[in-house]
């Protein structure tokens, strides 16, 4: 099957899942002889313009795993804006060293109903959002090589194709989907953190409003930034990106999770490719 456009949309508050997949689309791009597009839907603005995809064109489409689900903050987005008309795909999920669950299982059935076909999916790994321990670095060159050989090898099976595939390609997860993904303490009552927001240290912060511009949700006061008037996800990327390092947590259920996150899981997760 000919492919002429390949097109890397991609949500991703730490950089991650936009990180792998470009390279993913940069080498598809290269082995089908194909353009690269690109389109960040990350800020909220960017949510608001319908993508159409047509014939010729495939679709590598990459959020992170949030409780082991595609983020529901996404859902809006994911099934009302992206409209397949028989376009091939390959849902991608990054996931912080923990597990993926279902949430790529998830966004292949998203893509599927808004009338793409899935033919390849991979979950990667990123270091976790809310830490700078748990999969520090990753992806890594080995992650990045990996992405590389799934890229040749899903090109492989596009370019053998004669016509869209009869099925959507088989990935790893249960359905029905489980519930979103509750981290516990020790007692094994549920930790909400649902509410939780960063602060700001007013003393290191230099005003420079990149925070309230990054922000997915729009939920940071540009004129004071120490201000989240919105919900907060905690995709922390106001506090990875913050220059000065003035934004923090400190509520004690993130901070427990945290902890039990670094502590638990930290043994080198594995890539997972499907085709
Ligand atoms: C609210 C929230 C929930 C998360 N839940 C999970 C999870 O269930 N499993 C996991 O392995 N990582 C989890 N993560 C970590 C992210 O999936 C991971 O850090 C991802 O690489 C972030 O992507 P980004 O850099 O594109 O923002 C979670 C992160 C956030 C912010
Ligand atoms: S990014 Fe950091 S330094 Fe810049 S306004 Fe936000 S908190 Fe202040
Ligand atoms: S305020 Fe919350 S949602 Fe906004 S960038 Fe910071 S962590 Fe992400």
């Amino acid at each position: 099957m000919e492919i002429t456009v390949v097109r890397a949309l991609y949500f991703s508050g730490t950089g991650t899942t936009e990180k792998v997949v470009c390279t993913l689309a940069k080498a598809l791009g290269r082995y089908l002889g194909a353009s690269v597009e690109r389109f960040d839907f990350t800020r909220p603005e960017a949510r608001e313009a319908e993508q159409r995809f047509g014939p010729g064109e495939l679709a590598v489409i990459g959020t992170p795993v949030y409780a082991g689900r595609v983020p529901n903050v996404l859902l809006k987005y994911l099934t009302g804006k992206l409209r397949g008309s028989g376009a091939l795909a390959i849902p991608v999920v990054l996931f912080g060293n923990r597990n993926f669950d279902d949430g790529l299982i998830e966004l292949r059935n998203i893509l599927e109903q808004d009338g793409l076909r899935a033919v390849a999916g991979a979950a990667f790994v990123g270091e976790h959002s809310f830490s700078r321990t748990l999969a520090a670095g990753r992806p890594d060159k080995q992650d990045l090589a990996r992405a590389e050989d799934f890229a040749r090898a899903a090109a492989e099976k596009i370019a053998a194709l004669s016509a869209l595939p009869e099925t959507a390609v088989a990935v790893r997860g249960e359905e029905p989907l489980r519930p979103y993904y509750t981290p516990r303490d020790r007692q094994g009552k549920a930790v909400n953190i649902l509410k939780v927001k960063p602060l700001t240290d007013l003393d290191k912060c230099s005003g420079c409003g990149l925070c309230a511009a990054l922000c997915p949700m729009g939920s940071i006061d540009p004129v004071d930034v120490s201000q989240v008037k919105g919900i907060c996800i905690k995709c922390c990327a106001c506090v990875k990106k913050c220059p000065t390092g003035a934004k923090f947590y400190t509520d004690p259920g993130y901070l427990y999770h945290q902890h039990e996150l670094e502590e638990g899981f930290a043994r080198r997760a594995a890539v997972e490719t499907f085709l």
